[in-house]
C-alpha cells in the first residue's frame, strides 16, 4: 500500500517536472526562432527598398536582391502600399492570394501578431510588409499545450490504472476472508454435529465423554470467534513468555496434522518475553505451520527458534519444504498470491497484517533455498 502511495507521487512529480521542462524548453525555441524571423523580414525590407534605389543596369546587385527574396519560403507576408492597396504576397496558397476579401482578413490578423514593416523607397511614399509567424513556429507555440494534455490523460490513466488494481486486490481479500471464515467454522460445526447424532443414542458414560469433546468444539468456536472480532480493533497486547506461547501453539497443531511433520522449539535463554497477543500471534503461527507442512507435503521437520537482542525478540519458523524461488521472496506477502490450486493467498498477508499492525513488529523470508526449506522469521518488540 505504504508503496504505491510512493509511485503515485514520483509518477506525479515526474509528469510535471516532463511538463515544465518542455514548456521552458519550447518556449526557448519559440523565442529564438521568432527572432530569427524578425531578422529575416527585415532584411528582407531592406532588400526591398534597396531594389528602388538600383538602376536596372546593375543586374548583379538585383540578381542579389531577388534571390534573397526568394530565400524566404516559410514566412508568409503580403506587401501593401500606403493606400492600403495589395501590392504582392509571398508564400500564400495561389488560390487564396487571388482572393481580395481573404487576404483583407488575413493581413488583420497578421497586424495583430506583428506590427507591419515600413518601407520608405522615395520620400514620403511608403509600403508596408505585413508578415505572420511561420508554420513551424505557429505550431511549436501550440506544442507545449499538445503535451500536457498527453501527460495530463497519462497521468489519469494511471491513475485509473492503480486504482482498479487497488479495487480488485480488495475484492480478493473480501472473498478470500469469506472463505476462510467458513472453512475455519466448518471443522469445529461438523465436528460438533457429528457428536449431537452420537449423544442421541449414546450411553450415560459415553455422553460425559461427548460433552467434553463437545466443550473444545465451543471453545475452538469461541476463539475463532475472538480472532475475527480483534481484526477489526486495536487488540490488547500483553507481556508474554515466548516459547510458552510457542509451545501451546506447536502442541495444538501437532495434534491435527499427520505424525510425519515433526517439530522442535529452541530457545537461547530460559525467559525471552515479548509484547504480543495470543489469539492473534497463534493465527500467525498456525499460518506459518500450515505453508511450511504444505511446503514439505506433509512429511518433514518444522525447527523453530526464538533468541533475542537488547530490544528485540526473534522466532525463526525454519521448515525442510520446497523453499520459495527468489522473485517469488517479495511477492509471497502480497495479498492473492498463491502457488497452491487450493489456496488463496491469504494466509501470509494476514500474518504480515497481525504483526506489522497489530504487534508494530516484522516478518520476512530469511532465507530460503529451493529444494531444501525456508525460514521465516518474525520481529516482535521486547
Ligand atoms: N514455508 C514455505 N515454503 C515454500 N513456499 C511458501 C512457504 N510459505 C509460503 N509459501 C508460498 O507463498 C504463497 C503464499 O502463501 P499464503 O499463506 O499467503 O497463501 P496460500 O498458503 O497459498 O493460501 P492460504 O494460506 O490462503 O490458504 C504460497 O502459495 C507458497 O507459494
Ligand atoms: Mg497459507
Amino acid at each position: 500500500m505504504r508503496d504505491k502511495k510512493h509511485w503515485k507521487i514520483l509518477l506525479f512529480l515526474g509528469a510535471i517536472t516532463i511538463g515544465f521542462w518542455s514548456l521552458i524548453y519550447t518556449n526557448k525555441l519559440v523565442k529564438v526562432l521568432q527572432h530569427e524571423e524578425a531578422k529575416k523580414i527585415k532584411t528582407y525590407a531592406d532588400a526591398l527598398k534597396l531594389q528602388y534605389t538600383i538602376d536596372d543596369e546593375n543586374s548583379d546587385a538585383l540578381n542579389f536582391i531577388s534571390e534573397l527574396i526568394k530565400n524566404n519560403e516559410t514566412i508568409p507576408m503580403i506587401l501593401s502600399n500606403d493606400m492600403g492597396e495589395i501590392m504582392g504576397t509571398v508564400n500564400i496558397d495561389t488560390a487564396d492570394a487571388s482572393d481580395l476579401d481573404y487576404l483583407k482578413g488575413r493581413m488583420e490578423r497578421m497586424k495583430e501578431q506583428h506590427e507591419p514593416l515600413e518601407i520608405e523607397y522615395v520620400k514620403g511614399r511608403k509600403q508596408f510588409i505585413f508578415y505572420e509567424n511561420s508554420t513551424i513556429l505557429s505550431l511549436l507555440k501550440f506544442y507545449p499545450l499538445v503535451q500536457l494534455a498527453i501527460i495530463t490523460i497519462f497521468i489519469f490513466l494511471s491513475y485509473l490504472a492503480f486504482s482498479a488494481s487497488r479495487r480488485s486486490e480488495q475484492n480478493r481479500v473480501w472473498v478470500g476472508l469469506a472463505r476462510e471464515t467458513a472453512h475455519q467454522l466448518g471443522t469445529p460445526i461438523s465436528s460438533m454435529m457429528a457428536w449431537i447424532d452420537y449423544i442421541k443414542e449414546a450411553d450415560e458414560h459415553s455422553r460425559a465423554e461427548a460433552i467434553d469433546e463437545l466443550t473444545k468444539d465451543v471453545s475452538r468456536l469461541e476463539l475463532i470467534t475472538e480472532r475475527f472480532s480483534k481484526i477489526g480493533s486495536t487488540p490488547v497486547l500483553k507481556i508474554e513468555n515466548l516459547y510458552d506461547v510457542m509451545e501451546r501453539s506447536v502442541d495444538y497443531i501437532e495434534k491435527r496434522v499427520s505424525k510425519q511433520v515433526r517439530f522442535s522449539i529452541k530457545s537461547t535463554h530460559a525467559n525471552i518475553m515479548a509484547q504480543l497477543n495470543i489469539s492473534l500471534f497463534d493465527w500467525v503461527v498456525e499460518n506459518l505451520c500450515k505453508n511450511a507442512i504444505d511446503a514439505m507435503d506433509g512429511k518433514g521437520n518444522i525447527f523453530i527458534d526464538i533468541h533475542q537482542d537488547s530490544k528485540h525478540a526473534f522466532i525463526d519458523i525454519k521448515d525442510t519444504g520446497k523453499g520459495i524461488s527468489k522473485n517469488n521472496i517479495k511477492t509471497v506477502f502480497t495479498p492473492g498470491f498463491t502457488t497452491k490450486k487450493r489456496g488463496w493467498g491469504l494466509g501470509l498477508s494476514l500474518a504480515k497484517r497481525i504483526i506489522d499492525n497489530y504487534h508494530d513488529g516484522q516478518i520476512y523470508v530469511r532465507d530460503s533455498e529451493l529444494g531444501k526449506g525456508t525460514t521465516f522469521r518474525i520481529v516482535l518488540k521486547k
